[in-house]
């Protein structure tokens, strides 16, 4: 019997009847089956040191009634969790048999511009694209995804993403539990809204341009609310927050503690034992969840604080995945001690670099769900229909922005991204102090940078939070604060390949808050 946290209660009105609603839907699934947890199935090269990738058109149930029409990575929707070892090189072929351009990228992979994947090195239609990966890099739950400018969005919300996961001796000591699938459990989580005959909702308006992409649906590995099987014991959940907008506060329905091992790009020092687990887009986070009494529980998400993302079922606790660990005993366990984190300079380099992100047209998206009466609402605690109605109707039916308008809606440094622009150059090899910050709409975004790993040294001139102390290729800054980090690009990054650096927010991304530089 899956417990509901006592938060809920406290939660008042929207979340009672949100937790009715889920009782009775529990209810429900209780007489049909539930779906089971989709698990990536592993992917590791092959005799020849290959790996090879198809991104494909497909079709996938979601909805109980119609098939939508979707894309994936050698399967209908999301894709292999590649594994890589440390020390080894692999050749990677993508072939593109979807009907529109894509790239490759592998998001977290510290590898040359040439391998990364990014705006320049496109796919057309038909085509394919082979590079070599030399993994050197510390064991972590990295993920690839398109990085095709500008439709990035669009090509993840039809279902190009997938987990990529380095291995490594060091890691490989620890007693972790590492049974894929039975005590190691990926869990990539997105949000989705469907047309009304069953396809992905998808519409670059100012809304969707201003506060990225609001799904109504949350999905599991592709699942909605599935239900996993697991060992009786210590349970590692690698996550991923695959959205193209949406942050989720994650949390145990009978508030047992997560205890994050790892961040985006490796192990944490020591675990962070906490209750509830802010992860947001791009972000990686693995966490152990102490399952060695065998009762279910559920992945819950918390409300946000962004307005336009606790509109329900967003609004009150709604669970993600069951986790029922009552199979066979697990043989993994929590350690102590998990991996050396060099230690952050006493003497940190002069700033070196400041990134500030930039919305031009923020006012043209925040204002009409201000005078739909959001922000109110918010305020007052209770979901109102009428608003509801009233928001959902101007995500849904505002027309999509002209391209051109799209493409300037957004920037780094008071410019939009243009792909034939290198904005800078990076010193090789040199760890690097960066401040990254935003302009006048206080809003969230995820930072992201390839080509590197690096650590955050403070936020808002506070030390950052513990599990954001390590390895990190995403860095939150909001509310008008400013994320500063120490980082080193051991790779070269030439003008035909340039890195990235950009908000993982998609729909930011793809309408001009990115940048690029060479290394
Ligand atoms: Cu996950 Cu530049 O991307
Ligand atoms: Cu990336
Ligand atoms: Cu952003």
């Amino acid at each position: 019997m899956v417990q509901i946290s006592r938060r809920t209660v406290l939660l008042g009105g929207a979340a009672a009847s949100m937790m009715r609603e889920f009782c009775r839907s529990k209810a429900h699934a209780e007489e049909s089956a539930r779906p089971s947890l989709p698990i990536p199935p592993e992917l590791r090269a092959n005799a020849e040191g290959t790996i090879a990738l198809d991104a494909r058109t497909g079709t996938m149930r979601f909805l109980n009634n119609r098939d939508t029409a979707t894309y994936g990575i050698n399967g209908p929707y999301l894709g292999p969790a590649l594994r890589l070892r440390r020390g080894e090189t692999v050749t990677v072929q993508v072939t593109n048999n979807v009907p529109e351009n894509i790239t490759m990228h592998w998001h977290g992979l510290i590898i040359p511009g040439a391998a990364d994947g990014g705006p320049h090195q496109v796919i057309a239609p038909g085509k394919w694209w082979q590079t070599q990966l030399a993994i050197d890099q510390p064991a972590a739950t990295l993920w690839f995804h398109p990085h095709y400018y500008p439709s990035t969005a669009q090509e993840v919300i039809r279902g190009l993403a997938g987990l990529l996961i380095v291995d490594d001796e060091e890691a490989g000591r620890l007693p972790l539990p590492s049974r894929w699938g039975v005590d190691d459990i990926p869990l990539i989580i997105q949000d989705r809204r469907f047309t009304p005959d069953g396809q992905f909702f998808d519409r670059m308006n100012a809304i969707a341009v201003t506060n990225g992409y609001v799904g109504d649906t949350a999905l599991a590995n592709g699942a909605r609310y599935p239900e996993a099987r697991t060992a009786r014991g210590w349970i590692r959940l690698r996550i991923l927050n695959g959205s193209n907008a949406r942050s989720y506060k994650l949390s145990v329905s009978d508030d047992r503690s997560l205890y994050v091992i790892a961040s985006d790009g490796g192990l944490l020092a020591s675990p962070v034992e906490l209750k509830q687990l802010l992860i947001h887009v791009g972000e990686r986070f693995e966490l152990l969840v102490d399952g060695r009494d065998g009762r279910a529980f559920d992945i819950v998400t918390l409300p946000v604080t962004q307005d336009l993302m606790r509109l329900p079922p967003f609004d009150g606790p709604l669970p993600l995945v069951t986790i029922r660990p009552d199979g066979a005993d697990g043989t993994g366990r929590l350690p102590s001690s998990l991996a050396v984190l060099p230690a952050l300079p006493q003497q940190l380099p002069l700033v070196s670099r400041e990134l500030v992100m930039n919305m031009f047209r923020d006012m043209q998206g925040m204002m009409p769900l201000k005078q739909a009466g959001l922000p109110a609402m918010v305020q007052s605690g209770k979901t109102d229909p009428a608003v509801v109605a009233r928001v959902v109707n101007l995500i849904v039916n505002d027309p999509a922005l002209p391209q051109a308008d799209q493409l300037s809606s957004s920037g780094v440094n008071g410019k939009p991204f243009s792909i034939e622009r290198i904005d800078f150059s990076a010193a090789r090899n040199q760890d690097l102090h960066w401040r990254i910050s935003e302009g006048s709409d206080l809003m969230l975004h995820p930072v992201h940078i390839h080509g590197c790993q690096f650590r955050i040294i403070s936020r808002d001139g506070k030390p950052v939070e513990a599990e954001r102390a390590g390895w990190k290729d995403t860095a939150p800054i909001s509310a008008g604060g400013v994320s500063e980090i120490l980082v080193r690009f051991p790779h070269a990054a030439t003008r035909d390949d340039p890195y990235m650096a950009h908000c993982h927010i998609l729909e930011h991304e793809d309408s001009g808050m990115m940048t690029q530089f060479t290394v």
